[in-house]
């Protein structure tokens, strides 16, 4: 088959989140496993390897011509293909930055440029557009490239047989604005019926992911627990309905993990300073080690016999943050090194300094993104915490499993699905899950956890040893979405 993905961000070349870690990793899994595959992103910077492919065209966004330029890259069995334009040139500090109308003119024209890749641009001498072509879109910000298919292709009798997926990576960002927001994304005006949404909060409105649900011929979404949280009105966003109407055609698939980046064994970060590389045989030291080199690096007391304490994402309630934050008293009041990583909300990202301030031999608030910081801190914690209100995946939880890291997670979506709880009596399971989003029940769980870190030394190696032995490898989702991918090829 030929599939063609299509994202708003691509690592290593783009990344804000574990989208594009999914764009990164998932088509070389669906390369490996025989198919022809591609993946669109734009080109917010200049990144290395892709070439000019010399070919240019000009797309019309709100009336104005703007010429974009297709620049490609042959990596691990992949085609990338990046959109050059001066709508994405320079943007690699905040790919979402600019208004609502500039970020929607974008998407415009990102998907319009996407949807012509496979007759423009051959790879390796030849194109992709022949019958047996699927475009996974992902998120709101392709979402209107189904629709693109069927309004300017399908509907005039061109790539009839070219089918499209759409993948939800989080349905609280939808490409929300006023109705008049279709002006600008140039269909015509019976086409105007899909985007419209009334919800209680935002009355009738524009709404660029219903449309591109109801358009798609398949939908997935990332956990088995999130597809069942969406229909619900309380997870869906006001998408709820349109989810549920669609239900025939929405399946979850958990994401899987790049374990060539994330592997103990072979990890970079873990090559300097201190740190070293681990598999399981050499845990008990390799991962002391590690943890060792982290509290030096963040200037704590460097001391094995405590348990140390990660939190790395996004500073957003979505995270769960605000719970962490109720929880520092408690937390203080035990024997404990607490790190946290991220960026986000300002007001939250003042609070991590704060802590810090206040606390200083014991907690370390670090505001930034650093990829390095990140898998040192997987490797050095014993403890992740991820009090998500809600998380349709969550990646930092896999790759914690990765490094005999134990997780203490809320019970949601993606979270419940790969993190089954400690039983103690049967020992089995592989972290600690809380079923409401309380910072009480945090505390519960991590009070468990810290009891078994201390006192059942033969427990907790269970856990660690149980995680790093799991298959999160990329290749079980894959043949997953190949189901789907052949679903919607054939069975409509
Ligand atoms: C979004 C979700 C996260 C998921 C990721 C990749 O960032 O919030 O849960 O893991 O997409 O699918």
């Amino acid at each position: 088959m030929n599939i063609i993905l299509v994202a708003a961000e691509c690592a290593p070349w783009s990344k804000t989140g574990g989208l594009g870690d999914v764009a990164g990793a998932l088509p070389k899994a669906l390369a490996r496993r025989g198919h022809r595959v591609m993946v669109v992103a734009p080109r917010y910077g200049n990144y290395p390897e892709p070439q000019d492919s010399g070919v240019r065209k000009v797309y019309k966004v709100d009336g104005q011509d703007v010429e974009v330029t297709y620049f490609q890259a042959y990596i691990d069995g992949v085609d990338f293909v990046f959109i050059d334009s001066h709508m994405f040139r320079h943007m690699e500090k905040n790919i979402y930055g600019g208004n609502r109308v500039d970020i929607l003119k974008r998407m415009v024209l990102f998907c319009k440029a996407a949807i012509e890749v496979p007759w423009h641009v051959p790879c390796g001498g030849v194109c992709y557009g022949d019958g047996n072509l699927v475009f996974i879109a992902n998120d709101w910000h392709t979402a209107l490239l189904p629709v693109y298919l069927k309004a300017y292709y399908r509907d005039n009798g061109m790539m009839k047989y070219t089918r499209s997926v759409l993948v939800i990576h989080n349905i609280a960002h939808q490409g929300r604005g006023p109705l008049e927001d279709f002006s600008h994304v140039d269909l015509p005006p019976h086409y105007t019926d899909p985007f419209r949404l009334y919800d209680p909060i935002g009355g009738e409105h524009f709404n660029i992911f219903a449309a591109g649900l109801k358009t798609a011929d398949r939908i997935v979404t990332v956990s088995h627990g999130y597809s069942w949280e969406l229909k619900t009105s309380e997870g869906g966003w006001g998408l709820h309905e349109i989810i549920n109407e669609n239900g025939w055609k929405l399946r979850g698939i958990v994401n899987g993990i790049d374990t060539k980046d994330w592997n103990p064994e072979l990890d970079v970060h873990l090559q300097s300073d201190g740190y070293v590389n681990y598999s399981l045989d050499t845990l008990q030291t390799g991962k002391p080690q590690c943890k060792a080199a982290l509290q030096k690096e963040l200037g704590l007391p460097v001391r094995d016999d405590l348990p140390l304490i990660g939190f790395i994402g996004r500073l957003d309630p979505q995270k769960g943050v605000d719970l962490i934050a109720e929880a520092v008293p408690w937390m203080m009041g035990q024997d404990v090194q607490l790190v946290m990583l991220g960026t986000g909300r300002p007001d939250l990202e003042q609070m991590l300094r704060q802590f810090e301030c206040q606390h200083n031999d014991k907690i370390r608030g670090w505001v930034g993104f650093s990829v390095k910081t990140s898998h040192r801190i997987t490797a050095g914690a014993d403890i992740l915490l991820m009090p998500s209100r809600f998380e349709p995946c969550g990646l930092n939880q896999l790759y914690a499993m990765k490094y005999g890291t134990i997780p203490v997670v809320h019970a949601v979506g993606g979270l419940r699905d790969t993190v089954q709880p400690f039983d103690p009596f049967n020992e089995t399971g592989l972290g600690w899950t809380f079923r409401r989003a309380e910072a009480n029940q945090l505390i519960h769980a991590l009070g468990n956890c810290l009891l078994t870190y201390r006192q059942y030394k033969k427990s907790w190696e269970g856990l660690q040893t149980r995680g790093m032995m799991q298959d999160l490898s990329w290749d079980n989702a894959a043949q997953n979405y190949e189901e789907v991918l052949i679903a919607a090829k054939y069975q409509w």
